[in-house]
Parts: C-alpha cells; sequence; structure tokens
C-alpha cells in the first residue's frame, strides 16, 4: 500500500498506499507516490478532511444512507475527533483504556495496580524488531525496475489505461506473485522467522524470473514485507520467530516481464483467538465488498465506502494513511485508492485500469505510528490489524481480479487459507 499524497508523482517512500491528502512523515508533501508512502493524515493540522464540508443534512459519508447529523456527526466531532469514525462504539477495548481510566480517575489501589499489570502484559506483548539478515542477492540475468540500483523509482509513463500486451505481462506478473504468496504462506508456523519467510519468498521470485519489486525500493532492505499482530504495513523480516496465536501479513510484490504484480493476506499462526479471527475475516470481506463495487464509471470513493461500512459494522477501523494505488510497469502511480469513505475522491474508475485495493482494518484506532526504522507502521494503541490486497482491471461490466493463481499452472495446489 501506499500512503496517500495529493500528486501522483512517485514518493520517497514506499507503502501500499497512503490516503488522499496525507502526507508521509519526513517526505515532502508534495510526493506523488500513489503507495508505499506515509501520508498526511487526513484530519491532523495542515490537511484538510473532507468530513469537515458535509453539512448537518447532508446524507452521512458512511453510506447508511441517514443524516449526517443523526449518524456519525457526534463521533466525528466529539472527543478524538475523527476517532469516531471507526471507533465510536469501542470504549472499553482490551486493557489499554481501562488503564487510561484508571489514571485519569481517582481509583482504588487495587484497580491501579491491576492496570499497571496489565499495561505491562500488553507492553510485553508487543512486537519488537529483530536483527536483520545481510541483503539477499537478484542473479544479475534477472530484469530488474530502475531503482533496484539507486533505491529511487523513476517517473515511469505510468499510463492509467493498459494496451493488451501491457496487459498480457501484468497477467503474468500477477499470478506469479498470487503463487509465491501462497508458497511464501505456506511456510508461516510458530517458530519460524520473518526472515526465513523472506528468504523462501525470494527465491520463489526468482524461480519465476522476477524481482522482488521491494528490494530497494525507497531502500527498503528486503523482498517481503511481515507484518505481525498490531504491525500494519510495511514489516521488515527479521530474526523474530512466530509465536502460536499471531497474526502475520505477508505483501508480495514481484517485478516480471517489465510489470509488478502485487497482492498480500494475512495468515494465522497455530491457535488464533476468536476476536483477531474475526478481524482476519472481516477484513477479508472488506476487499471482498470493494471489488464487488468496482465497474466502469463507478467513483473511487465507491471502493472506501464499501470497506468503511462493513469495517464500523463490525466495530473495526480503517486505516487512512496508507491507500490502494494504480501499478503496472510503475510499482506505485495514480490513483489513489482510499479505503474509507472519501467524498472528494470522485474520479470515476475506466475499463483497462489496474490498480490494488489493501484495505488494513484494525481492533481499536486508525490511527498509526512509525517505528524508528521509518518503515514499519503500527497501530497507535497497539490493538491487532489485517489486511488483504489484491491487484484488479476495470472492465467493461466489473472487475477482475489478477492476482489469482491460474488452476492450469499450480496444478490444483493447496491454497493457503489465511487464518
Ligand atoms: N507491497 C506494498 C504495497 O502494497 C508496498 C511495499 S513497498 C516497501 O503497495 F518498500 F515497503 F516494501
Ligand atoms: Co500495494
Ligand atoms: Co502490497
Amino acid at each position: 500500500m501506499s500512503e496517500p499524497s495529493t500528486s501522483v508523482v512517485p514518493t520517497t517512500r514506499p507503502s501500499g498506499a497512503l490516503a488522499p491528502g496525507a502526507s508521509v512523515a519526513g517526505a515532502p508533501a508534495t510526493v506523488a507516490g500513489v503507495t508505499g508512502r506515509p501520508a498526511v493524515v487526513a484530519g491532523q493540522p495542515g490537511t484538510v478532511d473532507p468530513r469537515a464540508t458535509l453539512k448537518s443534512n447532508d446524507a452521512c459519508w458512511c453510506g447508511s444512507g441517514r443524516k449526517y447529523k443523526r449518524c456519525h456527526k457526534a463521533a466525528d466531532s466529539g472527543p478524538g475527533g475523527q476517532r469516531g469514525l471507526s471507533n465510536v462504539d469501542l470504549g472499553g477495548h482490551g486493557g489499554r483504556d481501562l488503564v487510561q481510566r484508571g489514571r485519569a480517575g481517582g481509583r482504588s489501589s487495587v484497580a491501579t495496580a491491576a492496570a499497571g499489570l496489565l499495561t505491562r502484559a500488553s507492553e510485553a506483548r508487543r512486537v519488537r524488531p529483530g536483527t536483520q539478515s545481510p541483503r539477499r542477492a537478484v542473479p544479475a540475468e534477472i530484469a530488474r525496475p530502475d531503482y533496484a540500483i539507486t533505491g529511487r523509482p523513476g517517473r515511469g509513463p505510468g499510463k492509467m489505461v493498459k494496451t493488451p500486451e501491457e496487459l498480457a505481462r501484468l497477467r503474468r506478473a500477477c499470478r506469479a506473485a498470487a503463487e509465491v504468496l501462497a508458497e511464501t504462506g505456506r511456510a508461516v508456523a510458530p517458530g519460524v522467522t520473518t526472515d526465513a519467510l523472506d528468504a523462501i519468498c525470494h527465491q520463489a521470485y526468482i524461480a519465476r524470473g522476477g524481482y522482488p519489486s521491494t528490494l530497494n525500493y525507497h531502500g527498503y532492505p528486503k523482498s517481503l514485507c511481515t507484518s505481525v499482530n498490531e504491525v500494519i504495513c510495511h514489516g521488515i523480516p527479521d530474526s523474530r520467530a512466530l509465536e502460536d496465536g499471531d497474526i502475520v501479513n505477508l505483501d508480495v510484490t514481484i517485478f516480471l516481464d517489465g510489470m509488478h504484480g502485487d497482492t498480500n493476506a494475512t495468515f494465522g499462526v497455530g491457535n488464533v483467538d476468536a476476536a483477531s479471527q474475526r478481524l482476519v475475516e472481516v477484513t477479508r470481506e472488506c476487499l471482498d465488498l470493494a471489488i464487488a463495487a468496482v465497474g466502469p464509471d463507478v467513483p473511487l470513493n465507491q471502493i472506501g465506502r464499501a470497506i468503511q461500512g462493513h469495517a464500523e459494522a463490525n466495530g473495526f477501523g480503517v486505516v487512512r494513511a496508507f491507500v490502494g494505488h494504480g501499478i503496472g510497469d510503475t510499482f506505485h502511480m495514480a490513483p489513489q485508492v482510499p479505503h474509507y469513505y472519501d467524498p472528494a475522491a470522485t474520479t470515476r474508475v475506466q475499463p483497462g485500469w489496474v490498480f490494488t485495493i489493501e484495505p488494513m482494518i484494525t481492533m481499536g484506532t486508525w490511527r498509526h505510528r512509525l517505528w524508528d526504522d521509518e518503515w514499519t507502521a503500527v497501530t497507535a494503541d497497539h490493538l491487532r490489524t489485517a489486511q488483504f490486497e489484491h491487484t484488479i482491471l476495470v472492465t467493461d461490466d466489473g472487475a477482475e481480479v489478477l492476482t489469482v493463481i491460474d488452476a492450469d499452472v499450480v496444478g490444483g495446489a493447496e491454497v493457503v487459507t489465511p487464518a
């Protein structure tokens, strides 16, 4: 995904995508990258929240059909501002709220001690950076994108309507990405390090004659993104071993035949608690609903509307800082695809466009923080988050998912079932 930005020019940081109007921390707000970069989150100082223009009697942005004043208005303007967008009903979620209330109010010493234990327990469970392995090599005969040496993607033509010849190459790249995701996903198990997954993924790209699109993209050091538990996206594979009960997103992008194919899925590790399973399930449903909403002349904002409506109906939040993106010979290009309802995203998609949809859904806040590595995005409240991604083609009567495995190629191999 990428962080949203206001332009179509590639930004300095790759991420799935940025939300429109969002800017990447430490990156110029003028960066045009469609994905992979952090954007400034709408609603924060210096950015414009489209909902600020909604009048009380307008239809609510969430698609409920109710007037704004009877729907999300109070939540949007309440404490925490946009927090109400996705989490208005989530009070008391987990131990953190308890701890916060404990601090604010005059609690008994027993309650205070309990809150302290809860805090320490949840902090102990947080994902921490491990050690990264040396950079993996790519055989010289494999064709690579421009940034493989420099770390800086040039501005490709970034043509949005693909020709039949370009589409043929995109289909191959996307199919290969789906295969690599399935192959890497089969290795997910307790005790396996995310670096071991990166090694498997790296070899799987090469076996297909492809280059790992993320490798040196804006300097990203690995061939795969591994995002565990509270990590929203762009987790860097390292020495951390997966633990029983974790959820892990594997985000695979291959550069093959001059085209990028981008897909990801969230997998359960061992025995996953019911709440996390539900998060993963709803996230996958959000992607399915979003794809179903796509068709010729459909405004981009209908994608986010479908996602946000379903996520919030289930009590979950939608990350705004990273957006879906156009893709082709350029990894991240226009259009930007917000995963929340953005009334301003009125551009109508056209047959021949190829872009990703990659919603990141949270158990709590949709706000994120970046680790010091300037890649790893985590939820600000450290509650879990899940993501699924497909690269899709807009057709004359809907959308076609390109990142699927061709049964003929794989011979009916078992498709990994994400958590
Ligand atoms: N695959 C991610 C996306 O969905 C982008 C990862 S770029 C990286 O757009 F540099 F962070 F790896
Ligand atoms: Co993407
Ligand atoms: Co991706």
